[in-house]
């Protein structure tokens, strides 16, 4: 297994381009199974989850093939010939569970096996398949697996979210472009990513109003074509890289970043005392002299701030003048990023949800373990601010969802490096 070394060093100048989103993709992806014609997807971004989900959409029959250094994902499921998303797949990566309302929409029935949980929680499902039983699906789950049948295609029906799930919200939109009559869907998740799969699929022919907001209404329609669609910027990984140059000082320019994409994450980086400016292409980060100031997080559904920003907050807190509150209100068990910043020096106390983290003038490096996908990264933006050397352990997590990581902040000044695992 891989690490990452990181030796702290000063300020960090340059630029970083931002790629396409990992969880527009993850859901733009399986939009392919709902038209026999092809989807062409850009600007996608190269991570082992994409790789997992094509592995996932070709055992399904699917074909997908990757151009362009594997920025664009060609794909086209004119016969499915199987029907099964197998736990071996869907067990490496929950989004697969986003199969299942574009399969069951198209040809009335799908297995695909229950994702199980992941470290940072429980992560149910029982979301997506009460939004798919609303539109008239039989599901029965025999042996972990999800066994949904429409035989006479799926009904229009009104679907009342209990609590945003961006997941849930994504899987009942694809499902409801192909179900007899409309479909609203109340309580909807308002990510980019739920806007960015909502314009794809309106280039396919769905008859789609209101994403963005929390309410949906979607008009079933008998088919749709082909497309092709560049995903949207991947708003985490903007966010992620704009905390290199807050945690170590000097100035990057994230390139391809918009505003309007973390808007809730730059009003507490401008709480924090660092400086966000829009240029024409994306957006400039400094933080000129001293130590950033603490400020407290919650973390809420978009457009609030988001949980897969908070762990590398964290990060920045740790090294921040004064006392700061982070609370994760979306996942029950996502601090395991705590106890590693601890073994850098950081001052953390972690009481259920709720974590206070005292800054430190300083970080020291150390061995550190990778435990989820956003943690990893928020332990590699804390090696950059730290005295001496910090090696992160298990960074599969972190290729699942940042591309060449080391290669884009090396380019900016920082002294990082991959050592390869036996
Ligand atoms: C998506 O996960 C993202 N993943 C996550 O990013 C992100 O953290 C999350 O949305 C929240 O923004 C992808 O898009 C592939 P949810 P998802 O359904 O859809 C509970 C990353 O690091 N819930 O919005 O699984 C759930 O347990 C990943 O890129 C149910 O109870 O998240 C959680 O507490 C991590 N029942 C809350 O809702 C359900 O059926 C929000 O989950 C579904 C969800």
């Amino acid at each position: 297994m891989d690490s990452i070394l990181v030796t702290g060093n000063g300020p960090l100048q340059g630029q970083i381009p931002i790629a396409g989103a990992k969880n527009a993709c993850l859901t733009l992806m399986p939009a392919t199974l709902l038209s026999e014609e092809p989807l062409t997807l850009t600007n996608a971004p190269r991570l082992s989850d994409i790789k997992t989900m094509t592995a996932l959409l070709q055992s399904l029959g699917a074909e997908v093939t990757t151009l362009q250094d594997g920025q664009v994902l060609a794909m086209s499921s004119h016969d499915l010939d199987s029907h099964v998303a197998d736990y071996d797949i869907v067990r490496k990566m929950r989004a697969s569970i986003l199969v299942l309302g574009p399969m069951l929409a198209r040809d009335g029935h799908a297995v695909v096996s229950l994702p199980g949980g992941c470290a940072i929680g429980a992560r149910p499902v029982d979301l997506h398949l009460k939004a798919l039983e609303a539109m008239g699906a039989e599901l029965e789950l025999k042996e972990g697996y999800v066994h949904a049948k429409a035989p006479g295609g799926l009904e229009g029906g009104v679907v009342e979210f209990p609590l945003v799930s961006v997941g849930a919200t994504e899987n009942a939109l694809m499902a409801a472009t192909l179900a007899k009559g409309s479909t609203v869907l109340k309580n909807a998740a308002r990510e980019p990513e739920i806007v960015d799969l909502a314009q794809c699929l309106r280039k396919m022919g769905a008859q789609i109003e209101g994403e963005g907001t929390s309410e949906i209404t979607i008009q079933g329609v008998d088919r749709l074509h082909g497309a092709t669609h560049p995903v949207v910027t991947d708003r985490i990984e903007l966010g992620t890289f704009m905390l290199a140059p807050a945690i170590c000082g000097g100035e990057v320019e994230c390139l391809g970043g918009r505003i309007d994409l973390v808007e809730a994450f730059c009003e507490r980086l401008d709480a924090a005392g660092v400086s966000v400016e829009e240029t024409d292409v994306g957006l400039k980060v400094a933080r000129k002299n001293g130590r950033v100031r603490a400020v407290d997080v919650v973390t809420e559904p978009f457009p609030g701030f988001p949980t897969d920003l908070q762990a590398q907050m964290m990060a920045l807190m740790c090294t921040a003048e004064g006392t700061s509150v982070l609370e994760e209100k979306i996942f029950e068990n996502r601090f395991m990023h705590a106890p590693e910043l601890m073994r850098m020096g950081a001052k953390i106390d972690v009481h259920g949800g709720t974590a206070t983290v005292t800054g430190v003038e300083r970080l020291k490096g150390a061995p550190v373990m990778a435990t989820d996908l956003r943690a990893s990264v928020s332990l590699i933006l804390a090696g950059l601010a730290a005295e001496g050397e910090t090696l992160v352990n298990r960074v599969y997590h972190l290729d699942r969802g940042y591309e060449r990581v080391e290669e884009k902040l090396g380019n900016v000044g920082a002294r990082i490096e991959r050592v390869q695992g036996e």
